[in-house]
């Protein structure tokens, strides 16, 4: 039997999504404000669908960041009512003093609660925002409170949780709650195998940033020598090996990231649960991937018709994705040369385009950089300077919060800084580099001393 939203989610989130639900049965038109990733352009997808199917008119934008400037301007406008999500629980001054309601669908650590913004966040009722539930899958509770309906959107989330890396090792707590029921209701079908893409293999291995092999990555003779070595045919593909190649495949792949030092939890990326979206007749983590790169390169709004379902958008995303998956690889190629820099605690490299930081770091920190050291990309621009800091599971248990470490030096720094303890970003004064590493590697040298472990 059916599942209900009671059974699947804490009550106290529930309350919050129908009190943001009845506002939006006051309004015919919502403003919809989303953060530019992954994440955040599935949760816009969702939010829009959502609406439209209630009757109402919709008008959403993608950003960076939700500052001063861009609440103002949304102030400008005739606005009746606004959502914002994967942002805004940092933001909550800025919101409170809107002259129309807002409603915050975020799962950022937030600082404290509103009263006068609807602020509905995972972190304040005991789940998880970083592992549990994303800006994609609080935006679709809250569009589950308004119609069962929208139950057919749980691809779209699932891509925006797995933009968030919250898949690996397993969906958990309320994702895993919610999924497992689109499962049931046949909107998911998941199906576990190698995480490569449908190539010819020396090509899908060469091509593949999650899991990057280091050696292999970018390089499609090298792909191919290893593939021989292994007695596994390059032209082969994932589909054509029968059942014990396919195994081998793995278990050779397996070692490889072990002896190239990636994190254990490279391993669950190896092999994955990926989910096939019956709608959609895509997998999750191709529509992710879609949209990550026109994300990247800066295309937000294509990546948003390709989770409404935009066919001819999808053919324009694929070009993009082509486009990004080589621009990354030749920076973590780079890498393999050139090598980190490294301070006590942390360890850092500077990347000259800032929207393909986030990605270089989070490939490389998972796959073959120094386990013991979160990493800190930079990207220097005409005025600012903008951070990635991406660690790992096992860093995270040793304590380090790269949130509270980008935060702290940031605004000490005059700049901005947060996100999550595994993953976090800060904006600094362009000039001022050695001092927020230096602050940094102090923070994290203190995070992991005050930790039991
Ligand atoms: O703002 P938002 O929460 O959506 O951004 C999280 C960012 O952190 C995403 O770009 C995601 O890929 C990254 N991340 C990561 N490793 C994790 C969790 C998140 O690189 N384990
Ligand atoms: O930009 P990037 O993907 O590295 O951001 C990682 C995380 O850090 C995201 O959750 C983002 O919202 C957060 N961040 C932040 N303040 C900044 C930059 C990033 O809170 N100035
Ligand atoms: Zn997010």
């Amino acid at each position: 039997m059916a599942k209900r939203l009671e059974d699947l989610a804490p009550q106290g989130l529930l309350e919050r999504v129908q009190r943001a639900a009845a506002l939006v049965d006051g309004v015919s038109r919502v403003r919809v404000l989303c953060h530019y990733d992954p994440d955040g352009t599935t949760s816009a997808a969702i939010l829009a669908r959502a609406l439209m199917r209630r009757g109402k008119r919709v008008h959403a934008t993608m950003s960076h960041a939700l500052d001063a400037a861009t609440v103002d301007r949304v102030k400008a406008e005739p606005n009746e009512l606004l959502l914002v999500s994967d942002m805004g629980s940092a933001q909550l001054d800025l919101l409170e003093a809107l002259p129309f309601p807002a409603v915050v669908l975020d799962h950022h650590k937030p600082l404290r609660d509103s009263e006068r913004v609807v602020h509905v966040n995972p972190h304040l009722f005991g789940v998880d925002g970083a592992r549990e539930m994303c800006g994609a899958t609080t935006s679709w509770v809250f569009a589950l409170a308004l119609d069962d309906a929208n139950w057919d959107l749980a691809g779209v989330a699932a891509a925006g949780a797995i933009g968030d890396k919250q898949d690996v090792g397993g969906f958990v707590g309320v994702n895993a709650a919610l999924f497992a029921e689109a499962v049931d209701r046949k909107v998911l079908a998941p199906e576990r195998r190698l995480a490569l893409r449908d190539r010819l293999l020396a090509q899908a291995l060469a091509l593949s940033i999650s899991p990057f092999f280091r050696g292999i990555g970018g390089r499609p003779e090298a792909a191919e020598a290893f593939l021989r070595s292994v007695g596994v045919d390059p032209a082969a593909t994932l589909r054509s090996l029968d059942p014990a190649q396919r195994r081998r495949l793995a278990s050779v792949l397996a070692v490889r990231l072990v002896e190239q030092g990636a994190a254990p939890e490279a391993l669950d990326v190896l092999v994955e649960d990926r989910y096939w979206i019956e709608p959609d007749q895509m997998y999750a983590q191709d529509l992710e991937a879609y949209v990550n790169s026109c994300d990247r390169l800066e295309q937000m709004g294509l990546g948003m018709a390709v989770c409404l379902g935009d066919r001819e958008a999808l053919a324009k995303a694929e070009s993009l994705l082509d486009r990004y998956t080589n621009r990354v690889l030749e920076h973590l190629r780079a890498l393999e040369t050139e090598g980190m820099f490294a301070k006590k605690h942390v360890q850092f490299f500077y990347c000259e385009e800032a929207s393909l930081a986030g990605s270089v770091a989070g490939a490389g920190m998972q796959f073959y950089f120094d386990q013991s050291k979160p990493v800190f990309g930079l990207s220097v621009m005409d005025r600012q300077t903008k951070v990635s800091a991406r660690g790992t599971r096992t860093q995270i248990s040793q304590g380090v919060d790269l949130a509270a470490a980008c935060r702290e030096a940031a605004e000490s720094l005059e700049g901005d800084g947060g996100g999550h303890n595994i993953a976090a970003g800060a904006t600094i004064p362009k000039g001022k580099e050695e001092k927020f590493l230096g602050l940094v590697d102090d923070f994290v040298g203190r995070q992991r001393a005050a930790s039991p472990r």
